[in-house]
């Protein structure tokens, strides 16, 4: 039997049906999106009743390292379209590290230069990440937070308003957007249809309400469910802690049907776990949305819960999430999720 290179050196025509590698791209924005969902089988083991499953959406696997690819190229997309974002001017915005990543990836795909304000704490890796993609960045005070590095932003442009083009995550609904066109409709089609409820952090909200609203225009009784700190002086990079922060302007409370608050260290030690325990390395958002999508599967007695783990753990090895990790036990982490996610009366 001729092989399928044989079959196409022979037959022009043939060459069409040679299989084409599933990426094959002709820019690096065309691999944004089509993440894989996986099932979180080893830590849900013996705390969940048998017609519940727990899978998260992998978004480290976009070309940029996070789930702001989608984010960052939409807002892009349609600056340009609008005519806001036009040759010569300078990519802005305030960010906690991955929608600047993301934003300068996309940037230097396009021929854009790449500004940003951002909390000095950042990672060092995020840090690195940026000056490699040709980015330039301001840094504010890290004490006070994402917001501080959107006050910077705003006194950057203050100088020379016409050089920008300022995608402004927090407020521009193509965020949202971005997650109702892509997120939303993959995990649609990756869980059959069967996906009961959605768990995800609140950063800018972009996530959780782009998708939410997707899944819900499919079938209005998905539950949505956000994931904010407990606290505002936290350490989960990426989220923000509502009530102590600036609300951003694509973010409707309203919409969702419940918001859990998770402490830092319940998701740092959910961290360890799921490398130790899933061989995934996640950064500490996806330990936080892990935590609660583990406490929202053990009320039910059946559910399809889809988590999304915004980013690998690459980019936080030089984070307080990785000081004093080595004390972490797997026999004691078993009795502590127990606590955690604690069964209450189920529902379906
Ligand atoms: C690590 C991390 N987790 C979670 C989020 C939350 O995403 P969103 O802004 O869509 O709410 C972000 C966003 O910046 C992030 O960087």
């Amino acid at each position: 039997m001729a092989t399928i290179s044989q079959s196409s050196r022979q037959s022009p025509a043939g060459a069409e049906r040679q299989p084409v590698p599933a990426a094959r791209a002709r820019s690096v924005l065309e691999l944004i999106g089509d993440t894989p969902l996986l099932e979180i089988r080893k830590i849900a083991a013996g705390l969940l009743r048998p017609g519940v499953r727990v899978f998260a959406k992998l978004e480290g696997f976009n070309p940029g390292g996070s789930v702001k690819d989608r984010a960052a190229a939409k807002m892009i997309e349609i600056g340009l379209a609008r005519g806001e974002l036009k040759p010569g001017k300078v990519i802005i915005d305030s960010t906690s590290g991955n929608t600047g990543i993301a934003l300068a990836m996309v940037g230097a795909a396009l021929g854009y230069q790449v500004e940003l304000a951002m909390a000095a704490n950042a990672s060092r890796e995020r840090k690195q990440i940026l000056a490699a993609f040709g980015a330039k960045v301001n840094f504010s005070d890290p004490l006070e937070g994402s917001d501080g590095a959107m006050m910077l932003c705003r006194q950057m442009i203050a100088r020379a308003p016409e050089r920008y083009f300022k995608p402004d995550q927090y407020n521009n609904e193509a965020n949202p957007l971005a997650h109702f066109e892509t997120t939303g409709p993959e995990i649609w089609r990756q869980s059959a249809g069967q996906v009961t409820h959605f768990v995800a952090g609140i950063g800018t909200g972009g996530t959780v309400m782009g998708t939410g609203r997707y899944l819900k225009s499919r079938r209005p009784e998905i539950r949505v469910i956000a994931v904010e700190p407990d606290d505002p002086m936290h350490g989960l990079e990426g989220l923000k802690h509502m009530a102590s922060s600036i609300v951003p302007g694509i973010y409707h409370e309203e919409e969702l049907d419940d918001k859990l608050p998770v402490s830092t260290e319940d998701a740092y030690e959910m961290v360890y776990a799921l490398g130790q325990i899933e061989g995934l390395l996640v950064g500490q958002s996806s330990g936080a949305a892990m935590v609660a999508a583990l406490r929202v599967a053990r009320q039910l007695k059946q559910g399809f819960v889809v988590t999304l783990f915004p980013d690998f753990g690459d980019r936080y090895l030089s984070t307080n999430l990785w000081v004093g990790w080595q004390r972490w036990r797997r026999e004691d982490f078993a009795r502590r999720l127990d606590k955690w996610t604690g069964r209450a009366n189920a529902t379906t």
